[in-house]
């Protein structure tokens, strides 16, 4: 596993020993993320058993020499490793209430959708409860690096953990980036939010650039020609603004699920008592997209939100 950690690692907190040899790795989750990793783990000769909750969208996985199941609880019974990839944690939570009954007692589980540190505790002590492993672990990256195992996960947990785990993150991912802390506290989902309050600002700003020009008459061509190769010029802003200018809006990741991430974002940052301006902008104008129709497309349609009231 390729790592870089933010302090020593801690001592091994248990004498399970390392995993060698293809894993049976469970996927809770087959959306645009679920299904590229399942795929990323196939990849890698993992035995992968995939579930979601409309099964159609998992079915294509089997070209992929993925197993789709109907039943959660028949993906994660007998699993080395389980992969929950929902949109949230009321989602997580829902699936893996039973989930965690079945699996075997030495499995681990890695949980890797983005549901904030709050959602994260809850679910690390279901997972306790069991006495089962369990990962604090997001990743970064989105619907291309998902597919071809270069995501970037950020892992908080136990060396015993981390070691179970190593075969997946492996597979997923270019890099696991270590978080101290314990994964109860969310740590790694605290940074991921750090994170996302960047890629949204990113966003949501692009989106603003592009209508301003548009409405004030200014040539799009000109911007770019002004801030080509300068500081201000971010591979993120030509992505996004190439989105909005094709009016290509197939999802890497939809308004919906950055909405999810901006309520997040907006309610840890007034829970731990700091003002977040572009955070609280972001709810109201990825909510203002979604309520006209544009949920399921790119969050590079945030762009819309600049024409509805
Ligand atoms: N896309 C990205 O760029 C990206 C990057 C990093 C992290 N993430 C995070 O990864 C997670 C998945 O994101 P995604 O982009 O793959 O989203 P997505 O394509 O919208 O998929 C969401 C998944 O959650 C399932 N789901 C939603 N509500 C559920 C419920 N109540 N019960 C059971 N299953 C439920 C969906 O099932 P159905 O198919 O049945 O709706 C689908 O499998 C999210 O936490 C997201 O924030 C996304």
């Amino acid at each position: 596993m390729s790592t870089s950690s933010q302090q020593p690692h801690p001592a091994p907190q248990s004498s399970r020993p390392s995993p060698s040899g293809p894993l049976t790795v469970a996927v809770l989750g087959t959306g645009i993320m679920g299904a590229g990793m399942a795929r990323s783990l196939a990849a890698a000769g993992h035995r992968v058993r995939a579930w979601n909750r409309t099964a159609d969208r998992a079915r294509p996985l089997a070209e992929y020499g993925v197993a789709v199941v109907e039943d959660p609880l028949e993906a994660v019974r007998d699993a080395d490793a389980v992969v929950t990839m929902l949109l949230d944690g009321p989602a997580v939570l829902a699936v893996m209430r039973d989930g965690v009954r079945v699996m075997r007692q030495d499995a681990v589980w890695a949980q890797c959708s983005t549901v904030g540190p709050r959602a994260q505790r809850e679910l690390a002590e279901l997972a306790a409860g069991s006495g089962l492993l369990f990962l604090d672990a997001p990743v970064l990256g989105t619907r291309k690096p998902a597919e071809t195992g270069q995501l970037t996960v950020l892992a908080a947990g136990s060396e015993a953990a981390l070691a179970a785990a190593g075969p997946v993150f492996d597979a997923i991912g270019q890099r696991t980036v270590r978080v101290a802390g314990e994964p109860a506290d969310g740590p790694a989902s605290a940074l991921k939010l750090v994170l996302n309050s960047w890629v949204l600002a990113l966003n949501n700003a692009t989106g603003e650039v592009m209508a301003l020009a548009k409405a004030l008459g200014v040539d799009p061509d000109r911007f770019f020609e002004a801030v080509d190769g300068g500081a201000m010029d971010v591979p993120y802003l030509r992505m996004k603004a190439q989105a909005i200018r094709s009016g290509d809006f197939a999802p890497s990741f939809t308004v919906e699920g950055a909405l999810k991430d901006a309520r997040l974002i907006a309610a840890a940052a007034e829970g731990a008592g700091v003002r977040l301006d572009l955070a609280e902008a972001g709810v109201e104008r990825l909510g203002r997209a979604a309520a006209a129709g544009h949920g399921s497309e790119d969050m590079a349609a945030a762009y819309f939100a600049s024409f509805t009231r």
